[in-house]
């Protein structure tokens, strides 16, 4: 595997990106980041990728992550990005554009793989589910290390709406809800969770998971919780590495 890749998380706010030393799961220059144009439609945001990789002297394969299911490079729900991108060939439009190979996969995969890799997932044997709380709520679950991916936990049906309606980051600044409030939801879902898949452990990402002090007692579960650890990288760390294994 080469040394360095590139990776680009594109979210529906931000498009970041820098190249990755694999050996050690960390960034080796400062990230670029770029306002996500709106519409974000699948040109505006490959022109911005494109912006992103050029502005590192790097050559070689990208990894970009979507908040979106991506079956072998097929872009299937648009949750927080312009409609345009359902049913397109990401990885084909992205490889037009930057002319280099490309790996495409969604960003809460791409989270997981790197705390797998090199963080709180590493070398941790059975289930284990990492939630990113953000704008939305991602998920990624994993066997024994190895990925099933899009399982878009945070869409499954709870309360009678979308979980990440209840239970995202954004709900809890949109309603103003406390800590305790908010991470009595978060643990009523993570229960909710534990129903349908009995994981071994639960990983908490998103800029969330920095606080994760002031909510942890609230987080009544009978699996362990941890936070993520490689925190804003995560999504561009797990981007680098699918682009140098693909
Ligand atoms: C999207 C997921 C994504 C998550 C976090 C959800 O709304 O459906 O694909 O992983 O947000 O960005």
């Amino acid at each position: 595997m080469d040394r360095i890749a590139l990776g680009v998380d594109i979210g529906g706010s931000g498009i970041k990106g820098a190249p990755v030393d694999l050996a050690l799961g960390s960034l080796t220059e400062e990230r670029v980041r770029i306002d996500t144009p709106q519409p974000s439609t699948p040109d505006a945001v490959a022109e911005v990728v494109s912006e992103i990789v050029s502005s590192f002297s790097y050559e070689g394969p990208v990894g970009c992550t979507l908040p979106s299911v991506v079956q072998h490079g097929v872009v299937n729900t648009a949750a927080n990005i312009d409609d345009g991108w359902i049913g397109l060939d990401g990885r084909e439009l992205l490889e037009r554009r930057l002319k280099v190979p490309v790996a495409l996969l969604n960003d809460a995969d791409a989270a997981g793989i790197a705390e797998v890799t090199y963080g709180a997932a590493k070398n941790v044997p059975g289930l284990v589910c990492l939630l990113t709380f953000g704008t939305g709520i991602g998920s990624a679950l994993f066997v024994d290390g190895v990925l099933v991916p899009n399982s878009e936990f945070g869409h499954l049906e709870f309360k009678g709406m979308d979980a990440e309606n209840y239970a995202s980051a954004r709900t809890r600044k949109a309603e103003n809800l406390s800590w305790e409030e908010w991470g009595g939801r978060v643990a009523e879902y993570l229960r909710h969770l534990e129903r349908i898949i009995t994981p071994d452990l639960f990983i908490i990402g998103g800029g969330v998971s920095r606080k994760l002090d002031e909510f942890r007692e609230f987080i009544e579960v009978a699996t362990p919780v941890v936070p993520a650890r490689l925190r804003n990288s995560a999504g561009i760390v797990g981007a680098a590495l699918t682009a140098a294994a693909d």
